[in-house]
């Protein structure tokens, strides 16, 4: 089958179109012909450490592999159907239009993927279009560990969302509007557009205005940008308030610590792989079935343009997603 690959770590253009065997599925797996993947921070994170923040690019190295990439193909998200199903398999069947994101294990830059059936995959929203579907895991599950499962996100709260017209941002906006929060969504002139199409009540241009200086104190603040710092909006959160950094490095950890020593507005870092639980999917799946939750596509590339899509993504400056089309 088809895949695009990579042996070292770099540029886009260490990616490159080969041949490998088509996986097999275990007894509890599904085999998978994917559709659609996506370009996401996480793949150009792998792929060359794009944003990986300083003082963590050793620990990335040790996880997927020191010298080289352990594995050859990346792709976390990802959208198709069921081909096949291994013996034991209870909830999939082949034909069944499914979506899911593999983390750790990537894979889906390929005509062909094998995934566990208990592992964060689901039947598509019946409302959605594969390409959508595709690319609802990666942001929309950061916006969920962080937003409902870490700072239990509630009605009637004041949300800012700092990077709110990236794939985590947009993802959020729409998950802290779910919640019935009032929510803020900081970017540039742009994005202003864009940025209130997917729900959000209030706008600031970061390029024109200082949000540290709003005079509105909110209960959430969710960055993604990996800019803010606590001394920058201490003044807009309010006393009992959460910092959420998803793009966090050693000094936002450090921040993490900190608070839970002294107390005050909590502060907290973290997510990857812990993010990407089938229930959190599944309440993201219910929010797409009832219409609250479209994931924003910017730009779609063909499968043999899939290194002109990384180097788009390594820009920093895409709107929502980037979807790879693999088999249409
Ligand atoms: N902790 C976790 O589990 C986790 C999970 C996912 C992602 N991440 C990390 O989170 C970060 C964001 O990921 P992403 O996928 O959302 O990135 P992304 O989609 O590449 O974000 C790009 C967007 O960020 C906006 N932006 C850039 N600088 C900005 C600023 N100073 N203020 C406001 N907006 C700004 C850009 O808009 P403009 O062009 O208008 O500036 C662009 O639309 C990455 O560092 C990623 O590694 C962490």
């Amino acid at each position: 089958m088809k895949a695009i690959l990579y042996n070292h770590y770099g540029a886009a253009d260490v990616l490159y179109a080969g041949e490998v065997n088509k996986p097999v599925p275990q007894n509890n797996e599904i085999l998978i012909k994917v559709h659609f993947s996506t370009v996401t921070t996480g793949d150009v994170n792998i792929r060359g450490f794009v944003f990986v923040p300083k003082g963590f690019k050793f620990i990335a190295r040790l996880m997927f592999g020191y010298n080289k990439p352990k594995k050859q193909i990346l792709g976390v998200e990802f959208s198709g159907i069921v081909e096949a199903a291994g013996g034991s398999v209870k909830h999939f069947k082949p034909g069944d239009k499914v979506f899911g994101i593999d983390g750790s294990g990537m894979g889906a830059y390929a005509d062909y993927k094998c995934f566990n059936e208990d592992s964060a995959v689901l039947i598509i929203p019946q409302n959605l279009s594969l390409e959508e579907a595709a690319a609802i895991p990666f942001g929309g599950l950061t916006a969920y560990f962080f937003l409902k499962e870490k700072a239990d996100i509630k009605p009637g709260q004041k949300a800012l969302i700092i990077g709110a017209s990236g794939g985590v941002g947009t993802a959020a906006i729409q998950v802290a509007k779910y919640y019935g929060a009032e929510v803020t969504g900081v970017c540039s002139t742009g994005n202003l557009d864009l940025v209130r199409s997917i729900g959000a009540d209030k706008t600031i241009d970061y390029t024109r205005e200082d949000y540290g200086k709003s005079s509105t104190t909110y209960d959430i603040i969710l960055d993604t940008t990996g800019t803010v710092t606590y001394p920058g909006v201490k003044n807009i959160l309010s006393k009992n308030g959460k910092l959420l950094l998803v793009a966090a490095g050693l000094p936002q950890f450090l921040l993490m610590f900190r608070s839970s020593l002294f107390g005050g507005p909590k502060v907290i870092a973290g997510g990857g792989a812990s993010n990407e639980k089938k229930e959190y999917l599944e309440a993201l799946k219910k929010m797409a079935e009832e219409g609250k939750y479209k994931p924003v596509i910017d730009k779609q590339f063909d499968f043999d343009k899939t290194a002109d899509a990384h180097a788009y993504v390594d820009t920093g400056r895409k709107r929502g997603n980037v979807v790879i089309r693999i088999n249409i």
